[in-house]
């Protein structure tokens, strides 16, 4: 793990990772918490604070398009590029992933 660009391990594999029935996991890193998102065979992984108004992601759904739903007023945000799908300019915080022999990291900016 190169500790410059601050990647940080979440797991040995994904079968590590204990996700909720909606496909989501939360985990809390250097205080902040983060959603990892399963969709498909792929990871994702998202603050799990929504940007319209501080939902909790965690209890979001994954719709079939690949975005997250929030819980508290049915905003979506592709899970992919963070935007909301409705156009009015929120930005969900997606974090880069990385899969490899050693694990599953996460890097933090
Ligand atoms: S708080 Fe998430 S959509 Fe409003």
């Amino acid at each position: 793990m190169d500790q410059k660009e601050n990647w940080i391990k979440v797991a040995g594999n994904i079968d590590e990772i204990s996700f909720a029935d909606n496909n989501i996991a939360t985990i809390h890193i250097e205080e902040k918490t983060i959603c990892l998102a399963r969709t498909g065979d792929s990871l994702k992984a998202c603050s799990a604070k929504c940007p319209h108004a501080g939902g909790d992601l965690s209890e979001a759904f994954l719709d079939k398009k690949e975005n997250i739903v929030c819980p508290v007023h049915g905003y979506r945000f592709s899970i992919n590029s963070g935007r909301d799908t409705n156009g009015e300019g929120y930005f969900l915080k997606i974090y880069k992933i990385k899969e490899t022999e050693e694990g599953i990291f996460i890097k933090l900016e």
